[in-house]
């Protein structure tokens, strides 16, 4: 079952002299596919990070819930970055010592007791979707950043996760490859019920989500189709 996210009056900054984010409250449903934007340094990657649970909350809550209407939460949170979340970096954060497929299948090695056959084999079907088979036992050194991008996204979906959270995937790839991306990340968001947070600067990429939401440099928040406080 999908998962929603109810972010209420979050505030957060790095030094007590600069806020990025500025009570910020937004209620994700289970299943819905949001396009984050905002201009460079505006905090997308620190709202991602904070939802991930990879910086803590520190003022606000952030919530995950079930279903609608849910006041608490209704998730074990502590098994969210375990086995339902998936992550895709700006920075990729591939390990250069591992290939590829090694990269890919390492949530399912950290979740899963599977044999590595078996891991990898799920590992090609997903890189092959990807358009990446090639890359199989390729190290990130040889890779070029659209295909790093892509071990990357390959990686996020690996444990078919409840949550995926994408940091600018498609900014290092060209037209073709940003559309495969969206496509497959959609598509299998759309099958899987999973919920999809992805912050953009593409136009085609936030064009194609549910809906977008406008992160300003002043640390608010603006969303183009709902009253966020009427949703809670
Ligand atoms: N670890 C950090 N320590 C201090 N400042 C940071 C850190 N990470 C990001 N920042 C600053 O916080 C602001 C928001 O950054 P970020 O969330 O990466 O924005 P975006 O992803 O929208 O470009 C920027 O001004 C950035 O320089
Ligand atoms: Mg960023």
């Amino acid at each position: 079952m999908a998962i929603g996210i109810n972010i209420k009056s979050v505030s957060f900054s790095y030094s007590l002299n600069k806020n990025i984010l500025k009570s910020v409250s937004l209620k994700v449903r289970p299943g819905e596919a949001v396009a984050l934007v905002g201009d460079s340094g505006v905090g997308k990657t620190t709202l991602l990070e904070l939802i991930a649970g990879f910086i803590p909350v520190e003022s606000g809550r952030i919530n995950f819930f079930q279903k609608e209407g849910e006041k608490r939460s209704t998730f074990d949170e502590s098994q969210l970055a375990k086995k339902n979340l998936g992550f895709v970096f700006q920075d990729f954060y591939l390990i250069e010592h591992l290939n590829a497929v090694q990269n890919i299948i390492l949530p399912g090695v950290i979740s899963e007791k599977l044999t590595v056959d078996i891991l990898e084999a799920r590992a090609l079907s997903i890189m092959e979707g990807l358009g990446i088979g090639s890359l199989f036992d390729k190290y990130p050194v040889t890779m070029s950043g659209g295909e790093k991008q892509r071990v990357c996204i390959a990686r996020a979906f690996f444990n078919s996760p409840l949550l995926i959270l994408a940091d600018e995937p498609t900014g290092s790839l060209d037209s073709k490859n940003t559309q495969v991306v969206i496509d497959l990340l959609l598509n299998t968001a759309k099958k899987k019920g999973t919920t999809l947070i992805v912050a953009t600067h593409s136009k085609y990429v936030s064009e194609r989500m549910d809906r977008t939401i406008n992160l300003h440099s002043d640390g608010s928040l603006k969303c183009n189709t709902l009253d966020e406080e009427d949703s809670f």
